[in-house]
């Protein structure tokens, strides 16, 4: 008997049959015809191989550039496309075209990632998931690049880059998970602590891509043809229903299937089993957020359900798969600056950071023109922006200069009339945001959200990575548990007290 095969096996099979009637003769990358791919051009049988063989020059010289620098974070993921559709009127709040009626729809990409791992890295690991979605709009490219949880560890980005060296391997040994640097930072800054219980509850390691919800977790803000501007987030959940792998699940497929989640996203997709999220948002006026008990732009805490409930728009369905992956997926670049006329940023910290970081690495991933390539491309550019290593958009005769008499772009009057005046001012100066009340949300998840149940696998899953630490850092962390809830301190301890701990002064 056979063993059955899943549609992402038989991808070959598949392409061999669609094009059975198709007879395609070998070009070189530059289109000549290739008279022997399997022999380099060499001085009889056992002579050296002549420098004039441009044949075997094209497929070495292209062959060790196949390579590009991987993401910094987020390196291994899946990509898919689809649409937009909304559902929902919601223009009274944002004049964003891609929200302008009923029934539009909007072209998708989506790509889901894990964080700390690289490329190659297993699916089925204890992390966060990148959930970033790119939308083709008649304005240009919106990027909402998202996670699938509501809260990020750290709410200043200037601690990003130390907190992800934590979640990365050591600098020495090369090795992660490295127990004492995750402890010892999450620790430090007790504003981890609610993303934490998240990360090592059920959800810190979905049972696929199609199984978990998407948040946009920072704050930004929408803008109205009247120019009113509110604060909101965006939040987009399963129709394919939670699920969570238990940790010794995911433990033994990682030793089976490292691609466990890319192959089940392929294949749903494959067989037509598209799958689809509702999207919603939560809207917070100025006024409210000045009045607001926690800090509205602090991403270590949600806005609470009760004062802002989700607000139906519309839903989004992936019905494409990548056509090839490392055109449409590796080198698809997802920035949190590529904003809409209608969406805005907010004062929040993080995202802040995160205007500039992504550009920033995209022209270094991905070069000065990743824009121009088709996954990433707009449907219209009119710029000034020119030249640059590998364009292909040039622009041809437009003046690229501004102002000029010769019918060059202009300004956008509708996007002028969209830009909101802010009223900002303040004494320069940096202040720690990370001691903001970080319990009282983590409590309210812990003692409201999770179900006892929930709770003891939560108790389990701390305890295990707290083992291979230090008893200092042990203690430090669950100090912070401590506050989150005396008992669930507690329980840590109980579970930590049953191995022998390493203990060394610090
Ligand atoms: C990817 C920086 C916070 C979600 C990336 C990349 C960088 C980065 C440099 C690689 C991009 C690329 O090479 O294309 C930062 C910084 C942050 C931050 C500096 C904080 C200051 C966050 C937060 C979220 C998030 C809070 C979630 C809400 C993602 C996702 C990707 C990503 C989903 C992968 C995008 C893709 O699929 O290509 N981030 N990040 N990041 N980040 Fe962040």
């Amino acid at each position: 008997a056979t063993t059955p095969r899943d549609t992402a096996a038989n991808q070959l099979l598949e392409y061999s049959r669609k094009h059975e009637d198709e007879e395609k003769t070998m070009t070189t990358s530059f289109g000549t015809p290739i008279p022997d791919k399997n022999a380099s051009l060499t001085v009889g049988y056992h002579g050296p191989i002549l420098l004039q063989d441009w044949i075997l020059l094209d497929e070495l010289s292209h062959f060790s550039r196949e390579r590009i620098p991987e993401r910094v974070v987020h390196a291994k993921g899946a990509g898919a496309f689809g649409y937009f559709e909304v559902t929902h009127d919601i223009t009274h709040y944002t004049a964003a075209t891609v929200f302008s009626e009923i029934g539009k729809k909007t072209p998708i990409a989506v790509r889901f990632s894990q964080v700390a791992g690289e490329l190659g890295y297993p699916d089925t690991v204890r992390d966060l998931r990148g959930f970033a979605i790119k939308f083709y709009t008649e304005d240009g490219i919106w990027d909402l690049v998202g996670n699938n949880q509501p809260v990020f560890f750290v709410n200043d980005c200037i601690n990003f880059p130390s907190f992800i060296h934590v979640m990365k391997r050591n600098p020495k040994t090369h090795l992660r998970p490295d127990y004492d640097m995750f402890w010892d930072m999450i620790s430090l800054r007790p504003e981890t602590t609610h993303t934490a219980l998240i990360l090592f509850s059920d959800r810190g390691i979905p049972a696929s891509y199609r199984n978990m919800h998407g948040y946009g977790t920072n704050t930004f803000a929408f803008v109205n043809n009247h120019g009113k501007l509110v604060y909101c987030k965006f939040h987009y959940l399963t129709n394919q229903g939670i699920l969570n792998l238990s940790s010794e699940e995911a433990q033994k497929i990682a030793g089976v299937d490292t691609d466990y989640h890319t192959r089940d996203l392929y294949n749903a997709i494959e067989n037509g089993d598209y799958p689809s999220w509702n999207f919603y948002v939560q809207i917070m006026t100025p006024e409210q957020a000045a009045k607001s008990p926690y800090d509205p732009f602090d991403d270590s805490k949600v806005w609470l359900h009760a004062d802002y409930p989700l607000i139906p728009v519309g839903r989004f369905v992936l019905n494409k798969n990548p056509k090839n992956y490392f055109a449409e997926v590796e080198q698809i670049g997802f920035d949190v600056a590529h904003l809409i006329p209608g969406i805005e940023p907010s004062p929040d910290r993080m995202l802040q950071g995160r205007l500039f970081n992504y550009g920033d690495t995209h022209r270094y991933r991905l070069g000065v023109n990743s824009l121009q390539l088709p996954v990433n491309s707009p449907f219209k550019v009119h710029s000034y922006t020119r030249d640059g290593r590998s364009t292909i958009n040039s622009q041809g005769g437009t003046p690229n200069y501004h102002p000029n008499s010769f019918k060059g772009p202009e300004n956008d009057r509708r996007a002028q009339a969209l830009s909101p005046s802010l009223p900002l001012s303040g004494v320069a100066k940096r202040i720690d945001n990370g001691n903001d009340d970080n319990f009282t949300q983590a409590r309210l998840l812990y003692q409201r959200v999770l179900k006892p149940d929930e709770r003891s696998r939560l108790i389990q899953n701390i305890a295990s990575w707290l083992k291979p630490t230090n008893s200092v850092l042990q203690d430090r962390a669950i100090v912070n548990f401590s506050k989150v809830d005396e008992s669930l301190g507690q329980q840590i301890r109980e579970e930590l007290n049953s191995y022998v701990t390493h203990h060394v002064d610090l």
